[in-house]
């Protein structure tokens, strides 16, 4: 059965890899259900990490979040959790050049608070975090229905 998960291109990898990374995504048969582009308000990353809420790096992540230009993507394909989250790599780029060389954190990110990707964790944090960001389409719309 086909899965659904989350995937954010962050503001470090926004502003250079994002084609790259779009493609990646088309090559291993996801196929992109939702997408926008957007810069997080400072409520939005906050409420969407909120999980993190009592971290060390709590404030610095919501930062960054904020810096510029975020792609929110649902993803769909059998096993999408799973197989974005190996897509990814490890949590930490440095972790992920030593285990997973060809992931796109060990390519891609910077350090491990910008490491230019997020993957929903389960299937349920994945239809909690769509509903959140995605749920109501139909508020982005006006009166009219345009
Ligand atoms: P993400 O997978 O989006 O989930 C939480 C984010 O917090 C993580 O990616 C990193 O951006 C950041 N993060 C996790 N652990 C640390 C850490 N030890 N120091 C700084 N940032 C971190």
């Amino acid at each position: 059965p086909k899965q659904q998960t989350l995937a954010v291109i962050k503001p470090d990898a926004m502003e250079d890899h994002k084609e790259e990374i779009l493609g990646e995504i088309c090559s291993r048969g996801f196929t992109i259900t939702q997408l926008k582009e957007l810069v997080l308000s400072r409520d939005l990353a906050e409420d969407f990490y909120s999980q993190h809420r009592d971290k060390p790096f709590y404030n610095q992540l919501v930062d960054f979040m904020c810096r510029g230009p975020c792609m929110l993507l649902v993803l769909t394909k059998e096993n999408a959790v799973e197989e974005w989250r190996s897509m990814m790599g490890p949590t930490d780029p440095a972790q992920a050049q030593e285990t997973a060389p060809g992931s796109l954190r060990a390519r891609f990110a910077t350090d491990i608070l910008h490491n230019a990707l997020h993957g929903s964790t389960s299937q349920h944090h994945a239809q909690e975090k769509i509903q959140f960001l995605f749920g109501d389409i139909t508020s982005d719309l006006n009166s009219d229905g345009v």
